[in-house]
């Protein structure tokens, strides 16, 4: 890719590139699907699609394959089917793109629901979020799972920039405000290039930074019965190294990532995720 400007830059391929991996992300849905279930997932609903990255990824595996991106944002899915969707070549009709709000999704049963990047942060009252999980276990299939990341630690809690250099462009992560009362959270990315130029507040997230033990009960009460969390192990260098195992005690770091994996109770053929 030719170094971006602040003139040819898109921010939404800068964002991808950025934070998703999405050929990762389902490697990752898949064997845990499998782990649990014995078979192959071929329903996805990815709320808060955005890019619609995951979607047009998924429908790639198999013919057999489908996917539902939903957004709130017109303007993010368009770019979505201009931009992404032609990736999936044959299979983009195998894609749907839905504009509406995650709170009213459609009946659809799913295998695998997504809401990544923390997304969900942005349903600030406790009912509001009760009522998105309960929508989402309404429609999963019955061998259907929930998947949700989830980020913490005292470090999430102070203002601070963080810098990840990129080829060509650094991705800056801005936590700009925390109310320690209410848990509202302001952050932004900004994008800075070589030539000293960039894009300032290219992304804004007015949400709640909620606790993991308080989306854990929020999931029980929304119907959810066995909810497992995939905690990140960690390379010699201290940093996460992007294998996520289940886990019960986790080294309990400044500043995690984890996945949140929700479903209904299952005796076999689970051979323990
Ligand atoms: C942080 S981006 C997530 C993009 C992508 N899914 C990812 O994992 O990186 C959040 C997206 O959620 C959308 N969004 C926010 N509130 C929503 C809602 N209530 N229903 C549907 N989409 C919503 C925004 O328009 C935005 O595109």
């Amino acid at each position: 890719m030719a170094k971006p400007t602040a003139r040819t830059a898109d921010k939404h391929r800068l964002y991808e590139m950025s934070v998703q991996d999405p050929t990762e992300e389902i490697r990752f849905l898949r064997r845990v699907y499998r782990d649990v279930f014995g078979s192959e997932p071929k329903v996805l609903r990815e709320d808060f699609c955005g890019t619609a990255a995951v979607c047009c990824r998924w429908v790639r595996i198999s013919p057999e394959h489908r996917a539902l991106g939903i957004d709130l944002d017109a303007e993010v899915l368009e770019w979505a089917r201009a931009h992404n969707l032609p990736s999936a070549g044959r299979a983009a009709p195998r894609v749907r793109l839905h504009r509406g709000n995650v709170l009213s999704p459609p009946r659809a049963r799913a295998h695998v629901v997504t809401a990544m990047n923390f997304s969900y942060f942005t349903f600030k009252e406790r009912p509001i979020l009760l009522s998105y999980f309960r929508k989402v276990r309404r429609t999963l299939h019955a061998k259907g799972l929930f998947f949700l990341d989830i980020y913490g630690g005292p470090e999430a809690q102070i203002p601070q920039i963080e810098e990840l250099v990129h080829p060509g462009f650094s991705y800056l992560w801005d936590q700009d405000a925390y109310n320690p009362i209410t848990g509202d959270y302001r952050c932004f990315i900004h994008f800075r290039f070589t030539d000293g130029n960039g894009i300032r507040k290219a992304f804004r997230y007015d949400w709640r930074l909620w606790s993991l033990p308080e989306v854990r009960d929020l999931l029980r009460e929304a119907g959810f019965e066995e909810i497992r969390v995939y905690w990140e192990g960690t390379s010699a260098d201290g940093e996460g190294n992007g294998v996520f195992r289940p886990a019960l005690r986790p080294v309990n770091d400044p500043a995690w990532i984890a996945y949140i994996v929700a479903g209904p109770r299952v005796r076999s053929p689970a051979r323990g995720a």
